[in-house]
C-alpha cells in the first residue's frame, strides 16, 4: 500500500522555533533507500557527473552518475568527484549490451543503485541483483513496466514524453497512474517514480497523487551549478518556454549516434533543429555538419548544436545549487500536501 506524509518540523519536535523547520516526506522511497527525500537525480549523460550526484545525496536525495554510452575513464573520474557519498549511477541499456563489463566497474564502486534506461534489463538484473543493489529500471510503456518487474527491477521509473533526453511518446500522467494500478494489484512491492516534466513542488506532490512513491527529476538538475555542462546551456534552459522542445532524431544522427527508432530525443528547437528536423537523410550524408555541430557543442553555442532538455524548461528560470533545488521542491510539495485538505468543500 502506498504511504505518503508530509508535514513540518517532523524531524524533529524538540527544534529551537529560531531554526528552520525541514519538511519532510516520508514515503516507501525514503524508507527503502534510506534516504531523507523522495527524488532521484536523473542519470544524465555527459552533464550528470559525481558532484551533482553527490550533492543531491548530500541534500537527502538519491544522486545518480549518468555513465551515459559508457566511457570507464569518465565513470571512474565522476565516481572520485562523489567523494564517497552514496549515490548510484545510470547506463544506457542498449550501450551497456555492447560493453558489458562496464557493469563490473561501476559494481565495484559500491554503488547505491544501478539505473537502466532504453533497453532489455533482462540480461543484467541478475548480476546486480547478486551485488545487492538496488535495480532501477526506466520504462516508456505499460509493457516495459510489466517486463522490468518481472526481471526483478527494485523501483520502476514511468517516463512520459514530457521528458528531457531520450524517450517515448506517452504523456507522464496517465502512465504513472496506469503503471501504479498495476504495481498495486500485481507486484506491491515494487516501488514506483514518475519522471517527465518535474520540477518543482508541485510535480512532486502530483507524483504522489498518482500513487508514485516519489520522482526522478533531469531537466532541473541541468540548470544546477553542479551540471556539466556549458554555463550557455544553462542559461538557454533558464530561458526558454516548454513550448519550444521537440523530440526528434537529428541530434542522434549528427553526433552519430545509433539509437534505436521508437526513442527520440527532446531538445530545444533552435538554428540547428528547424535546418534539419524532417531532413534526417540529408543530415546523414553531411559529414561538415557533423563537425559544425560538435565544434557548437564544445564552444556552448546554442543554436548550432542541441540543448537537451524537457518540457520542464518551461518551469525554470535561474540556476542554482542542487542543493537549493532539491529543498525547495520538498518544501512546496510538502506545503501544497499539508493544504491540499483546503480543497475540500
Ligand atoms: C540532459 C539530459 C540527459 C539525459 N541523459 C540520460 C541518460 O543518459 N540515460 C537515461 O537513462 N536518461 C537520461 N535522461 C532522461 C532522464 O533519465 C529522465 O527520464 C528525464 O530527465 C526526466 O524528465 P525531466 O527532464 O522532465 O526531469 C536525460 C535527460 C536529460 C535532460
Amino acid at each position: 500500500m502506498k504511504h505518503v506524509s508530509a508535514c513540518f518540523g517532523c524531524e524533529d519536535r524538540k527544534m529551537n522555533t529560531s531554526e528552520k523547520k525541514k519538511p519532510v516526506l516520508k514515503t516507501r522511497l525514503t524508507q527503502r533507500l534510506e534516504i531523507s527525500h523522495p527524488v532521484i537525480s536523473a542519470p544524465m549523460a555527459f552533464a550528470a557527473g559525481g558532484a551533482l550526484a553527490a550533492a543531491v545525496s548530500q541534500a537527502g536525495g538519491l544522486g545518480l552518475i549518468g555513465g551515459g554510452y559508457g566511457d570507464a575513464e569518465w565513470l571512474e573520474n565522476q565516481f572520485r568527484a562523489a567523494n564517497n557519498q552514496p549515490v548510484g549511477a545510470g547506463i544506457i541499456t542498449w550501450s551497456l549490451s555492447n560493453n558489458p563489463d562496464l557493469l563490473d566497474l561501476i559494481l565495484q564502486r559500491a554503488p547505491k543503485a544501478v539505473f537502466l534506461s532504453f533497453g532489455d534489463p533482462g540480461p543484467f538484473a541478475a548480476q546486480i541483483l547478486s551485488a545487492d543493489v538496488a535495480l532501477i529500471c526506466q520504462v516508456q510503456t505499460l509493457r516495459d513496466a510489466k517486463h522490468a518487474i518481472d526481471i526483478g527491477a527494485d523501483i520502476v521509473v514511468a517516463q512520459g514524453a514530457e521528458a528531457g533526453g531520450h524517450g517515448e511518446k506517452r504523456g507522464t500522467m496517465s502512465l504513472v497512474a496506469e503503471v501504479a494500478d498495476y504495481i498495486a494489484k500485481s507486484a506491491p512491492d515494487v516501488l514506483l517514480c514518475a519522471a517527465g516534466g518535474i520540477a518543482d513542488g508541485r510535480g512532486l506532490a502530483a507524483s504522489l497523487m498518482l500513487g508514485a512513491d516519489g520522482c526522478l527529476v533531469g531537466s532541473r538538475f541541468l540548470a544546477s551549478n553542479e551540471a556539466l555542462v556549458h554555463q550557455n546551456v544553462k542559461n538557454a534552459v533558464a530561458a526558454a518556454t516548454g513550448d519550444i522542445t521537440l523530440q526528434s532524431s537529428v541530434t542522434d544522427i549528427v553526433r552519430q549516434k545509433v539509437w534505436p527508432d521508437r526513442y527520440k530525443l527532446r531538445v530545444l528547437k533552435n538554428q540547428f533543429t528547424d535546418r534539419w528536423h524532417g531532413h534526417e537523410a540529408e543530415l546523414r550524408k553531411n559529414t561538415a555538419e557533423h563537425e559544425n555541430w560538435v565544434k557548437g557543442w564544445e564552444q556552448g553555442d546554442t543554436e548550432a548544436s542541441s540543448v537537451v532538455i524537457g518540457e520542464a524548461a518551461g518551469l525554470i528560470s535561474s540556476v542554482a545549487p542542487a542543493a537549493d533545488i532539491l529543498n525547495d521542491m520538498v518544501e512546496h510539495a510538502a506545503d501544497l500536501l499539508a493544504k491540499s485538505r483546503l480543497y475540500l468543500a
